[in-house]
């Protein structure tokens, strides 16, 4: 039996701060960004999308009535849910209507949670295989205004179905993880957004990189000659094209180190429009690259790095199915273009806006027309979501 990614889906918000723009206003050089990052643009959500309405919203891209009805299990990994007891899971399958009789909940690693979620889907269609899982990566990265690490902010989420033979990719038998107790980018209960030694974490990300990508070498008896395509989490494109020349293996044939350059730069173009989305960050990187790569083939070999700081790392594989693309979208891109673009006021309006509760924990919320969920009030400090009929 094989097990993987039967459906892929992706949502963002509908908002887009150029990053050229953001260079202009903050004094800095556009090229610091375009080519020192890698960067082009983020995503920008506005109160009324938060990781529960960008989730909700792409699952439902991807799911058909009769696999809400197969899907057992709903694993959100989010390193910036809503709520510190209630799962985002809980509120996204009652959104999308999936059966009762299913295990909803959150998981949490910074950026790396969605990888142990794959993981727990893969066992438990192993010992389940009609079950189908829904696993979703959901994020909303703010570092704040004037901050180093603002021009890497984004919002998205990525949705992934898993089961038995999947039509997309099937998981190999091979991870191999790392976990070490580092401080590079945390963020406490009492602080809407996290603290970071950033070049810190640049070192602890490449390093962590390179000793497990030795480790799961070693162990599994293979290099990178074995690989179409070199996935890496995706903090902001450049880091990982730092990354790739650490990893790349100069002994290789020319041509073959120039399929696994093309594949990298197909794998970055989501993401240079989109920011780093944490924990989807890696599978946005995943799916831009089966949707731009042209020389993907069933059966090719791909390798997923995924970092979560504080800090986990793993490295896994999956093998390309035949017929992988007919799952897949061709008009993402000019999706993406179709985003509203953001003044710089509006942006640190927007993006960093909190709730005003009133006395009774109220809060009445508009403009949310062109969502496919939203956030629509706070009544008594619940949070009231719904899937708008027609969006604009
Ligand atoms: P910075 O101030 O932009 O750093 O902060 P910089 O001054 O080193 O510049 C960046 C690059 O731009 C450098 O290139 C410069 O040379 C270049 P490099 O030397 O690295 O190749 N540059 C220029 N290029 C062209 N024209 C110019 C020019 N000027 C400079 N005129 C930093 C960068 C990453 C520190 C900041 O963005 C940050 O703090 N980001 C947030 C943290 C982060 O993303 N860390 C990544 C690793 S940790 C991780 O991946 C986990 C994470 O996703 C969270 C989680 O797990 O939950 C973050």
């Amino acid at each position: 039996m094989t097990i993987g990614i039967d459906k892929i889906g992706f949502a963002t918000s509908n908002y887009v701060l150029k990053l050229d723009d953001l260079a202009e206003k903050r004094g800095i050089d556009p090229e610091k960004l375009s080519k020192g990052l890698l960067l082009k643009e983020l995503s920008i959500a506005p109160i009324t999308e938060d990781i529960i309405t960008l989730g909700a919203s792409a699952a439902e891209s991807i799911l058909s009535e009769k696999d809400k009805q197969e899907i057992d299990m709903v694993i959100v990994a989010t390193e910036s849910g809503t709520d510190q007891s209630k799962a985002a899971a809980v509120f996204i399958h009652g959104l999308l209507g999936i059966q009762p009789f299913a295990r909803s909940f959150e998981i949490k690693e910074a950026c790396y949670g969605a990888t142990a979620a794959l993981d727990y889907a893969k066992l438990h269609v192993k010992q389940y295989p009609q079950s189908k899982v829904l696993v979703i990566a959901s994020d909303i990265a703010k570092y704040g205004a004037h901050t180093p690490g603002e021009p890497t902010q984004g919002a998205g989420s990525i949705a992934m179905l898993i089961s038995q033979n999947p039509r997309i990719l099937s998981f190999n038998e091979d991870n191999v993880a790392q976990t070490r107790d580092v401080m590079d980018f945390w963020r406490p209960n009492y602080s809407t957004t996290p603290f970071v030694n950033g070049i810190y974490s640049t070192q602890q990300y490449l390093d962590s990189l390179k000793s497990t990508w030795a480790e799961y070498q070693q162990r599994h008896k293979v290099s990178l000659k074995d690989f179409a395509a070199y996935c890496f989490h995706l903090p902001y494109p450049k880091l990982a094209l730092k990354g790739m020349k650490k990893i790349m293996d100069k002994t290789l044939p020319e041509d073959q180190q120039q399929i696994l350059k093309d594949n990298f730069d197909k794998s970055i173009l989501y993401s240079q429009k989109v920011g780093n989305i944490y924990t989807g960050s890696l599978f946005l990187g995943l799916l831009s690259l089966l949707e731009n790569s042209d020389n993907l083939k069933a059966g090719d070999k791909i390798v997923l790095f995924s970092y979560g700081s504080g800090a986990v790392a793993e490295i896994f594989s999956a093998n390309v199915v035949d017929g992988y693309e007919q799952q897949l979208s061709t008009t993402r891109l000019q999706e993406l273009d179709q985003r509203l673009p953001v003044s710089i006021p509006d942006y640190e309006q927007m993006f960093f806006e909190e709730a005003q509760l009133d006395e009774n924990g109220n809060a009445y919320f508009s403009g949310y027309e062109n969502q496919v969920y939203a956030l629509t009030e706070i009544a008594e400090h619940q949070r009231k979501y719904i899937k708008v009929e027609k969006p604009l």
